[in-house]
């Protein structure tokens, strides 16, 4: 296996391979994924609900994602890490969103970084490309925009709402990004923005027709206790069989079967005796 590049991303959407993305956050899970052969980890700023507990990701900061991103960057051998500029990160000023933009490189050690919005986001865009930092779009439904949005919804179901998604996934492809995550969109709007950028589309709720996929990992093992987006297919259900083993560890605990002999040390007779 080689590391995974924007180049070869290309190459996939050109060849017509899917490209799979999977949300990671800590070291342990992040070489699990590597070592599936996952194109990209995404230290999403998903991480706010997922990690830290917070109901949507707004209050996530610079600081968490550095940190999350140096776990993760340090289990990826072959996957490419994106790390994502967190709520405000790149509504300052240009210059400050490239120092934002740069410490997930040069701290984190990400490969590339993610932008929520189309349009109005394009300076910035633009400005963090040309400190030769690659940036992957997300349009559709942003979850920083939430109380703009007004709540979790699928976005461009309407002739107007469907026609400014293209037009923003065209101009964040002129624009240079390496590829663009639609986020809860219908399959057909998705299918139409996929054919009109030379960049790959990455879905979440967008359908099959995007050039690839990222779910958020806890979501696909079923690790998420809250809930879950229609879009989910859960591969797994790990919760339970969690749950359960940490039952088993209290009840094995409290009536001594654990720890067995077997998970003890020794220490030789003559040694003991002489403690006397
Ligand atoms: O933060 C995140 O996990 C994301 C994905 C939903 C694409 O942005």
């Amino acid at each position: 296996m080689t590391k995974i590049t924007t180049a070869i991303l290309k190459e996939k959407k050109n060849k017509q391979e899917k490209i799979t993305m999977l949300t990671g956050y800590d070291y342990s899970m992040a070489a699990m994924i590597d070592q599936a052969g996952i194109d990209m980890i995404l230290v999403g700023d998903s991480l706010g609900n997922v990690m830290l507990g917070y109901s949507t990701t707004l209050p996530v900061t610079m600081d968490d994602m550095v940190h999350h991103t140096k776990a993760v960057v340090r289990a990826a051998v072959n996957s490419m890490v994106v790390a994502d500029m967190p709520f405000l990160s790149v509504h300052v000023s240009i210059p400050d969103s490239i120092q934002n933009a740069g410490r997930l490189i040069q701290e984190g050690g990400a490969q590339a970084v993610k932008i929520e919005g189309g349009m109005e986001r394009v300076d910035t865009i633009k400005a963090i490309l040309d400190a030769q930092i690659p940036v992957q779009g997300h349009i559709g439904l942003t979850p920083q925009s939430v109380n703009q949005l007004g709540g979790f919804k699928v976005q461009g179901k309407d002739l107007e709402t469907a026609r400014k998604l293209i037009q923003d996934a065209k101009a964040l492809d002129e624009a240079g990004v390496f590829s663009i995550v639609l986020e809860c969109v219908p399959s057909e709007l998705a299918r139409r923005v996929t054919a009109e950028v030379s960049c790959p589309t990455i879905g979440i709720g967008a359908g099959p027709y995007c050039d690839g996929q990222v779910l958020v990992v806890n979501d696909m093992l079923g690790m998420n206790t809250g809930h879950i987006p229609k879009f989910v297919k859960k591969f797994v259900n790990l919760q339970p069989l969690i749950t359960e083993a940490f039952k088993q560890y209290k009840t094995q605990v409290a009536d001594g079967t654990f720890p067995g002999p077997e998970h003890g040390f020794t220490i030789k007779d003559d040694v003991l005796e002489k403690l006397y």
